[in-house]
């Protein structure tokens, strides 16, 4: 058997079915029970009792003190970004091992993204890269973090939580304060992921989540904004209720803000998906046990876990291979036996639009990105 067959044998076997997406959602009756209850109120629209409820249930089931719930992960990262103070004379720190949503929203806000390298453990923003480049570049202009060689203010340090696994955000919160930077935690792909006790997306003082249909829960599209502090929540608030001040009747629009609230029937298929959340992470970590067993006579091929003190949701199962010419060998044959794998993200300084920007020396991320496959990873596998 060719090694190319080995593989794919063990995925089968893994995934106990001969074909497979990367990842789907896990549906049953009470989906349709939540869209329908929402078509019949006819309240399907940016407001009414399903976007409170759904918001109720991930504060709770996070602890998070306030969330909003949005109609993308992007628009969560464009909004976050904006409320921290992030405009057109700002540096946002970031991992250049990213899905592009992240630095589309520090161009949305006409900042500049400065790339960074990644951890080879927990493919997260590399904390040991981020002091370096601060310890640097930082100088303090009336008590403020200014960048050096851009000349612009440090707005944010964002923090990408990848597929499923945590960046060491504790060190890079301390790091943070002692720059005096606010952080904004991507966790599009970590809902239910939790660091020595603690949801990710509760660490900093913003954090962001994806409901997309690709995610751990989905509500067909959406995200959420979460955070601590009240005056962000208020503001965020304002934001994507296309800049609406409270009123009974009236329209008072008094800046410009965005149509980005998530609408009732969104939230009622979130609602039903977030009710099962943990039989879905239970599902879920079975699988990725599953993988690691089955991918341990395999030589040469290494299953990507969580590390100590990390209870990841195990959103997209990750291999690692030799190289990238083998990387792309392997996807080529998966996908001639529909099993769609795929590699990570493209590196963001790597694209068009984003070659221009600050980076550090991005040599792990770059590794990654050459090595990594990610397995089909659904919760009704
Ligand atoms: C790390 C990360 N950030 C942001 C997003 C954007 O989320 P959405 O697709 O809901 O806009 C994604 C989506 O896949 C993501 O993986």
């Amino acid at each position: 058997m060719s090694k190319l067959d080995k593989i794919r044998k063990i995925i089968i076997k893994t995934i106990k079915k001969n074909n497979s997406h990367l990842h789907e959602p896990y549906f049953d009756k009470k989906e349709l029970f939540e869209v329908k209850k929402t078509i019949k109120s006819t309240i399907v629209s940016t407001y009414g009792k399903s976007i409170n409820i759904f918001e109720k249930k991930i504060s709770k089931f996070l602890k998070s003190k306030f969330t909003l719930c949005v109609n993308s992960g992007t628009s969560a990262l464009h909004i976050s970004l904006k409320v921290l103070g992030v405009d057109r004379n700002s540096i946002v720190y970031m991992p250049s091992l990213t899905y592009v949503a992240a630095a589309n929203a520090v161009r949305y806000n006409q900042a500049e993204p400065f790339f960074l390298d990644s951890d080879k453990f927990n493919y997260g923003i590399c904390y040991k890269d981020l002091k370096k480049n601060l310890e640097k570049n930082v100088k303090f202009i009336k008590g403020k973090p200014f960048c050096k060689i851009a000349k612009k203010k440090i707005s944010a340090i964002l923090v990408v939580h990848a597929f499923g696994y945590a960046a060491n955000i504790r060190k890079i919160i301390k790091i943070a304060k002692k720059f005096k930077i606010p952080v904004i935690e991507d966790a599009a792909d970590c809902f239910g992921t939790k660091v020595f006790g603690k949801y990710l997306g509760t660490f900093g003082d913003v954090g962001i989540l994806s409901f997309n249909g690709n995610k751990t829960i989905t509500s067909g599209s959406g995200g959420a904004i979460l955070t601590k502090n009240k005056k962000l929540f208020n503001r965020a608030s304002k934001l994507i209720t296309v800049s609406k001040k409270k009123h009974k009747w009236k329209f008072i629009h008094d800046e410009v803000g965005y149509n980005y609230k998530m609408n009732a029937l969104n939230a009622s298929l979130g609602i039903a998906q977030i009710k099962k959340i943990n039989l879905i992470l239970k599902r879920k970590k079975t699988l990725h046990f599953r993988y690691l067993k089955n991918f341990n006579d395999l030589k040469d091929i290494e299953v990507v876990t969580s590390e100590k003190n990390t209870k990841s949701n195990y959103w997209i199962n990750l291999i690692k291979v030799k190289n990238i010419s083998l990387r792309d060998k392997i996807l080529n044959y998966l996908s001639r036996h529909k099993i769609y794998c795929r590699p990570v993200w493209d590196l963001m300084h790597t694209l068009p639009m984003y070659k221009k920007y600050y980076r550090s020396n991005i040599s792990e991320a770059k590794k990654l990105y050459e090595t990594t496959i990610c397995l089909p990873s659904g919760p009704s596998l």
